[in-house]
């Protein structure tokens, strides 16, 4: 996610912005850049790629204004680019603009800007603001009737969707003006000035006593104070905040490990991961740079990938077989990459790699180049080798990972999977117009459905938790779609608190796993609602009839499945399809929750490292 700094007072900016965007360099981002006003211009530096290039490049300014804003951005609209990196300006460039979030209705007020005679210099959904905020300034200003506060009041009122805005004017030097809806702003006085930021880590060596704007408020920054107000311009008394957390805590933004703030942070990486992708109707990934009639010429689909990753794969099977009806093969790249895979010219290999670096992913990659295939990329890591040494690349908004196990980033490759599914669907036109929008309507609506888990169910999955943290081995079984679930929730139990877990497809169970069944082997079920749900609740039965503790994943309403099961995880009804992206969720925080209670480091377990360069 994009991040904002600001400051005014009686030191120089520049030095202060760098540090903010530094900080908050761990959530992610592709290009960065600083407004500096410098007596009575704005000076404008951006760059693509890392914030050291951008401070690199600054050591070549002599900007010494004391009054600034900055930013780092992941792209959302339009590519990343110098021309797209924030701040952007307006026409006269006299007012500068940085933001997070996204404006859903910038197309149609771009249109009528430009119909106005204004001028865009990039593809951005933030320009809009920029030239908003200018027409309303200088209108307000000849009128005499308003200042730059009014003018981003003005401006916000005609945005749809989500913003944390920090702005600054020529005409006002040494003022900031910040306001947000749906998307962090906070402020705070430090000895040296005033201080804004979209994330408190990026502030706190100034100050430790901030005011968390909330939605429809706004303040005005200069070095003397801090002014607040809501968007009628009426005065507020905010409440301040004392933060007294250490950096590594602030980092975690308030929880206790980075996996617990990653799994949290999914909402918004299925939000991010769906913007800007269906338009008129229709479906669009441009970065994969192929016409649709280049993709109805696909008759093979293979998904190579490792660990998480691949279970990612194993779940768009299911959708990329049911939606094109093009045959589609899941491999671990260790094994793809040494044997002598059937590829042709029209056969796409779909790489997913959280990292964009795993050593086995990208020599996969290299062989299926080699042999004629097209490679798309699907990565979490901009300008990551995976992204580098494919045809095409779609980025997963997740941001940064941190915590070692994954978490957000698998979500995330599962919503641009989903993605990916749907349009090889559209393009074989197998999907109509009407089902696309139906399937992406519904698919946006899980963002929802999570963020109902994660503020429901934590009871559930801590008595869940307790009921197996004494097991020495556990099963995790699922039919269709949940099996595909299964496959991962037992991964991510036995890599962070050590318990051997095991994943079968539930009808596998009489085949041999049955045997070990006991009374101290519990067994974790996907019985989410499915054309296969009877089955999943024949196979329960079976390992209840043994003596197993049986947890059972289950949609709401199934008051039924509470006599097959000892304790039961209740979460939202969604499409089949979709059932892998809320299953997943409280089996991250099952897993997550037994390593607590083991002892373990959850953000650290021992042997296994976040990015696997070696074979
Ligand atoms: C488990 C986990 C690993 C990775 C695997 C592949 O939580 O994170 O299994 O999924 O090492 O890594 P990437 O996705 O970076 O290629």
């Amino acid at each position: 996610m994009c991040g904002i700094v600001g400051y005014t007072g009686a030191a120089p900016a520049e030095p202060i912005l760098i540090e903010g965007l530094s900080r908050m360099e761990y959530r992610g981002y592709d290009s960065a850049g600083v407004a500096v006003q410098q007596g009575e211009a704005i000076e404008v530096v951006c760059r693509k790629g890392k914030v050291s290039e951008l401070a690199h490049t600054l050591e070549h300014f002599d900007l010494d204004g004391t009054c600034g804003i900055g930013h780092t951005r992941w792209a959302t609209h339009g590519k990343p680019s110098e021309a797209n990196a924030h701040p952007h300006t307006s026409c006269a460039g006299d007012i500068a603009v940085v933001h997070n979030g996204i404006i859903e209705n910038f197309a149609e007020l771009r249109e009528a800007l430009i119909g106005r005679g204004h001028v865009f210099k990039s593809e951005t959904d933030t320009e809009v603001v920029a030239h908003l905020v200018e027409e309303a300034y200088h209108r307000l200003r000849e009128a005499g009737t308003g200042d730059l506060r009014a003018a981003v009041a003005e401006a916000a009122s005609q945005l749809v969707g989500a913003y944390g805005l920090a702005v600054m004017a020529e005409g006002e030097p040494g003022t900031l003006i910040v306001c947000r809806k749906d998307s962090p702003i906070v402020v705070g006085r430090g000895e040296m000035g005033s201080y804004v930021a979209s994330d408190i880590i990026a502030m706190i060596d100034a100050t430790r006593d901030v005011v968390v704007l909330a939605d429809d408020q706004m303040a005005s920054l200069t070095a003397e104070g801090i002014a607040y107000f809501d968007m009628d311009g009426n005065p507020l008394e905010p409440e301040v905040t004392h933060v007294d957390w250490d950096i590594d805590v602030a980092e975690k933004g308030g929880y206790p490990d980075f996996m617990l703030k990653e799994i949290h942070e999914q909402p918004r990486v299925i939000r991010d991961t769906l913007a800007g992708r269906l338009s008129g109707g229709a479906l669009t990934i441009d970065e994969l740079d192929m016409t649709p009639a280049e993709l109805n010429l696909i008759d093979r689909v293979y998904v190579i990938a490792c660990g998480t990753s691949y279970h990612a794969g194993l779940i768009a099977k299911n959708l990329i077989e049911g939606w094109a009806r093009i045959p589609c093969e899941v491999e671990v790249a260790s094994e793809f990459r040494y044997r002598n895979p059937i590829i042709t010219p029209t056969t796409l290999v779909v790489a997913v790699s959280q990292s964009g670096e795993t050593a086995d992913t990208l020599a996969a990659i290299r062989d299926a180049r080699v042999r004629g295939a097209k490679v798309f990329g699907i990565t979490n890591v901009v300008g990551s080798p995976v992204a580098r040494e494919s045809d095409g690349v779609i980025y997963t908004k997740a941001n940064k990972e941190i915590a070692v196990a994954s978490t957000k980033s698998f979500l995330g490759q599962v919503v641009s999977l989903t993605l990916l599914a749907m349009l090889l669907g559209q393009s074989t036109g197998r999907l109509t117009g009407g089902q696309i929008k139906l399937l992406f309507s519904e698919l946006a609506d899980t963002a929802e459905a999570v963020e109902r888990i994660l503020a429901e169910c934590g009871p559930a999955v801590e008595e869940a938790a307790r009921a197996m943290v004494d097991a020495t081995s556990a099963l995790f079984i699922g039919r269709g779609m949940g099996a595909a679930t299964s496959y991962e929730g037992a991964l991510k139990l036995k890599e962070i608190s050590y318990l051997h877990a095991e994943a079968y497809a539930a009808g596998e169970m009489k085949h041999g796993p049955i045997a070990l069944i006991d009374e101290n082997f519990p067994v974790v079920a996907i019985a989410t609602d499915s054309p296969v749900y009877d089955k999943v609740v024949s196979n329960l039965q079976e390992s209840r009839a043994r003596g197993a503790c049986i947890i059972a994943v289950a949609t709401e309403g199934d008051e039924d499945i509470a006599k097959h099961a000892d304790h039961v995880i209740y979460i939202p009804k969604v499409r089949d399809a979709f059932s892998p992206i809320t299953a997943s969720v409280p089996l991250q925080l099952l897993s997550r929750e037994v390593a607590v209670l083991r002892g373990c480091d959850v953000d650290q377990p021992r042997n296994l490292a976040k990015s696997v360069t070696v074979e």
